[in-house]
């Protein structure tokens, strides 16, 4: 396994559930991480570095992966985990709806790749997409959502054709259903079908399965993590 030691890590999504755990556990493991996320209060030691940033803003994203790269080089390790979720059926769901999920979970992931791949070429690093079971498998009231997540899929997957052999890896992380606030809106616990949050993966499920694919030696290529409650 390689290891995280001083290695740099950008996790965007860091503010709180799957994010936050992944930006703790991989600087627990050695990282430097930069902490990306709308309500993170700027803050920087030697370790990490958090910045508000919203990244459905081009020109917010644009400068902040500018000052990333021009004050800490480039990443070995970019999450691009910053998400969001809506459940509504589909008769309810408007084109503004579809345009604001496809905002935070396809054009700012493409966004952040676009910033960071040119300057990872060089010492070669890990690109993770966190995708979702909603990447490859179609729920109820959950269309718009579902059509950025598998379009995700597509930008990952040419992305990995893109890369190989460039020494920079690109992987999609799909967890299944995970207790987080992403919840909070829907109550699972009172919906037939759904997941209770008791029994559903913990934000530090994931990002153990995200610090594991992180972490292997350069020469293995994780291509799609998929992982969910048992
Ligand atoms: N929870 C699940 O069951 C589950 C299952 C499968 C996949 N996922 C995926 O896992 C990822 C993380 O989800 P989570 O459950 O941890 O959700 P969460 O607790 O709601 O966290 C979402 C994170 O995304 C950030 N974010 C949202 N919009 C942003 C924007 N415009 N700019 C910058 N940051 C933004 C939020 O920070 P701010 O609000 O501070 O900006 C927050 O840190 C998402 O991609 C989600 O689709 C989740």
């Amino acid at each position: 396994m390689s290891s995280l030691a001083d290695r740099i890590a950008v996790v965007t999504g860091a503010s709180r559930g799957i994010g936050a755990a992944t930006a703790q556990l991989l600087g627990a493991r050695g990282a430097r991480v930069v902490a990306l996320a709308r309500s993170l209060t700027p803050r920087r030691t030697e370790r990490r570095w958090d910045l508000a940033c919203d990244l459905t803003d081009e020109a917010n994203l644009t400068e902040t992966a500018a000052a990333v790269l021009d004050q800490w080089g480039a990443p070995d390790i970019v999450v691009s985990n910053a998400g969001a979720f809506l459940l509504r059926p589909f008769e309810a769901t408007s084109l503004e709806d579809l345009e604001s999920q496809i905002a935070v979970n396809l054009r700012a992931p493409f966004a952040l790749a676009r910033a960071f791949l040119p300057a990872m070429r060089e010492d070669g690093g890990v690109l993770i997409h966190v995708g979702s079971i909603a990447d490859h498998v179609g729920f109820p009231e959950n269309a718009a959502y579902a059509a950025s997540k598998f379009a995700l899929r597509g930008l990952h997957e040419t992305l990995v054709a893109e890369y190989r052999g460039t020494g920079v890896r690109v992987s999609l992380v799909s967890p299944g259903p995970t207790d987080t606030s992403m919840w909070d809106p829907v109550d699972p616990d009172t919906r037939e079908g759904f997941v209770a949050r008791v029994d559903m993966l913990r934000p530090e499920d994931v990002a153990e399965a995200i610090a594991f694919v992180a972490t292997l030696p350069p020469h293995v290529h994780i291509d799609w993590l998929r992982l969910g409650p048992a």
